[in-house]
């Protein structure tokens, strides 16, 4: 989704060039995904613009976009929605005059009917996009008023749909003017300087305190002042919503790694670890909501609602509670039979995936009590919510999401194992033994990443070559299942499909043939002589299965033409042993086949359009 970045500074206030700022911001979003990148900027009373279609690098070496004079500069990277990638649909959009410059994060929804309201005042429209009604709708506000932030308001009230907006403008020219409605917005303090910006690695080499923007709010920053206020005009005191964020620098760049994705992938251990240390009170508190709920509904999109998979699996069989878990954008579903005794448990990496942020207030709508859990403080779901656990895997910047995939499992594994010890499921003893079993969980992650990344490096090779897979597995080992196959197919670009095995002969093995390569997911359970049978259908088709099995294994190893021995460790840890090994399966084959597993393609790290 679109990235935005502004800045306003004092003259000395930053050693760096604010252009410079702010293109070395945009890369820090890049991985939102776009396709066009522009920067504007005020200088001599006049809106400076340097825009097009493609990456950072290639856009910069082209236009100078760092080079844009001013110490009041905004920035954007876009993923396009209304009107195909190019240079004249790049933001930012300007005004009729070129006083007025605009970036947008966000859909307008009543922009065809704005679009011909302006027209029909004799605006011109240069660009296909829905944003680039704003800066004329200002315009247009600015004939019945003297006062520029009044028009902006009156422009922002007109708008339907999300926004994250950045605005500039000749008539106040050391301001950068921003409104949120459903897309992510945050300012950073400065010292002389303030930003504001889609996400917080994109100023973070120069603040970490910042301020959430919150659904329906409006403002400015100038160096030496943040403003904000609601849409009906009264003012808002932002002094006890001013957090310090101890994520440094470091901890958002690559730290030696090739690739974020391999980082977030190796800084499982102690993104696990961290997370055990903040699972606190909110864990009981959502076992006794779980308690008493009627019906428990889980809600999540990608990754996340595997994890949700995973908590189906483990509140039927350890609470004997089972769940509802639904792809949060199928939440109308539910819309009729919603009751105010349901729990939602909302799943969310990011806090503001737009289909969950809607699942969420359509169950809140009925009643239901919220539960969330994100990985990124005061979000939109976690705002939104009664009650949010928080994963603290730090922040993730590759598009693929690995280390909150396994934070999020160990979170839910927890408030099972509450959940269970309430409801009389467990006793005291079986609870403390599950939540020692839950405090392995990163060495578990450490031993299983070090002992099968060499020969994981080695079969993708092999894998590299292939057009297809399957991933199968039986009980706990679906969502894991499900969960590799999405990682491949997101990042390497094989089409990959995860079935439970017994479902293989129903179907998908009509496409298996000599070489097509069939990966199981083994676990030492009650599932494992089903599973050997799954993989002698395989082989009399000469299929190449390819195995994860406990270390010690022996009758599937020996029926496997390739296999992946994981560390032991409790059925309740196992979706932490076993995806590892198929995060970095995916992330090797995708490096044999030359892509970039940052940043792939057509995909976005937060998708914040329904
Ligand atoms: O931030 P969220 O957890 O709500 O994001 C959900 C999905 O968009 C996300 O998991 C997506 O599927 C990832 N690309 C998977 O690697």
């Amino acid at each position: 989704m679109c990235g935005i970045i502004g800045i306003c500074s004092l003259k000395d206030a930053v050693s760096t060039p604010p252009a410079l700022i702010i293109r070395r911001g945009l890369e820090k979003l890049e991985y939102r995904g776009y396709d066009s990148v522009g920067i504007a900027s005020i200088h001599d009373n006049k809106i400076i613009i340097r825009k097009g279609k493609g990456k950072i690098r290639e856009v910069n070496a082209h236009k100078r976009l760092d080079g844009v004079p001013g110490l009041v500069v905004i920035g954007h990277t876009r993923w396009a929605t209304h009107g195909r990638p190019s240079d004249e649909n790049a933001h930012p959009h300007i005004d009729c005059k070129g006083e007025i410059a605009v970036v947008h994060n966000g859909i307008i929804q009543n922009y065809y009917q704005l679009k011909q309201y302006l027209e029909e005042r004799g605006h011109r429209f240069r660009s296909e996009t829905d944003t680039e009604v704003i800066p004329h709708l200002i315009e247009e506000g600015l004939k019945r008023s003297r006062c520029f932030f009044e028009a902006f308001r009156e422009a922002v009230r007109k708008l339907k749909g999300s926004y994250a907006l950045g605005v500039i403008t000749v008539f106040e020219p050391d301001k950068i003017f921003f409104a949120r409605k459903d897309s992510p917005l945050i300012v950073g303090l400065g010292n002389g300087y303030n930003f504001i910006a889609s996400d917080i690695p994109a100023f973070l080499d120069y603040t970490r305190k910042i301020v959430v923007v919150h659904d329906h709010e409006i403002g400015y920053i100038s160096p030496h002042e943040v403003y904000f206020e609601d849409i009906n005009g009264r003012s808002i005191s932002i002094s006890n919503r001013i957090r310090l964020i101890d994520w440094t620098p470091e901890m958002a760049a690559k730290a030696g790694y090739p690739h974020f994705m391999l980082k977030e992938i190796h800084e499982q251990p102690i993104a696990l670890a961290n997370t055990l240390r903040g699972l606190g009170v909110e864990v009981e508190k959502a076992a006794e909501i779980l308690l008493n709920a009627e019906r428990v509904f889980l809600a999540a999109a990608g990754t996340s609602y595997h994890a949700c998979l995973v908590a189906d699996y483990l509140m039927s069989t350890v609470a004997s509670k089972p769940t509802i878990p639904f792809i949060s954008s199928e939440y109308k579903k539910y819309r009729n039979c919603v009751t105010e005794r349901d729990v939602l448990l909302a799943v969310s990496q990011s806090g503001e995936t737009i289909d969950t942020l809607m699942a969420v207030r359509n169950f809140k709508n009925r009643g239901a009590t919220i539960i969330s859990l994100s990985n990124v403080i005061e979000s939109a779901i976690p705002r939104e919510s009664d009650l949010t656990i928080y994963t603290r895997a730090g922040p993730e910047i590759g598009v693929a999401a690995t280390k909150t995939f396994t934070t999020q499992v160990l979170s839910l594994a927890a408030i099972t194992v509450n959940l269970a010890f309430l409801n009389g499921s467990i006793d005291r003893m079986e609870r403390k033994e599950l939540l020692d079993q839950l405090s392995y969980a990163p060495k578990i992650a450490e031993k299983s990443i070090m002992v099968t990344e060499g020969i994981i490096r080695e079969f993708s090779r092999e894998l590299s070559n292939k057009n297809n897979a399957y991933y199968l597995g039986r009980g706990i080992g679906v969502p894991v299942a499900m969960e590799g196959a999405l990682k491949l197919k997101e990042i390497a670009y094989i089409h990959a499909e995860a079935y439970p095995a017994g479902e293989s002969k129903h179907g998908p093995i009509a496409l298996v043939e000599q070489g097509f390569p069939v990966l199981f997911i083994i676990m030492d359970d009650n599932n494992y002589t089903h599973i050997l049978g799954n993989i002698e259908e395989m082989s009399a088709r000469d299929a190449l299965t390819i195995g994860i099995v406990p270390e010690g294994d022996k009758e599937a190893s020996e029926k496997l033409t390739m296999v992946i021995k994981v560390p032991r460790s409790p059925w309740i840890t196992s979706p932490i042993t076993y995806t590892p090994p198929l995060q970095l399966l995916a992330y090797y084959v995708c490096i044999e086949r030359g892509y970039d597993p940052d940043k792939p393609r057509n995909l976005a790290k937060t998708v914040t359009v329904e």
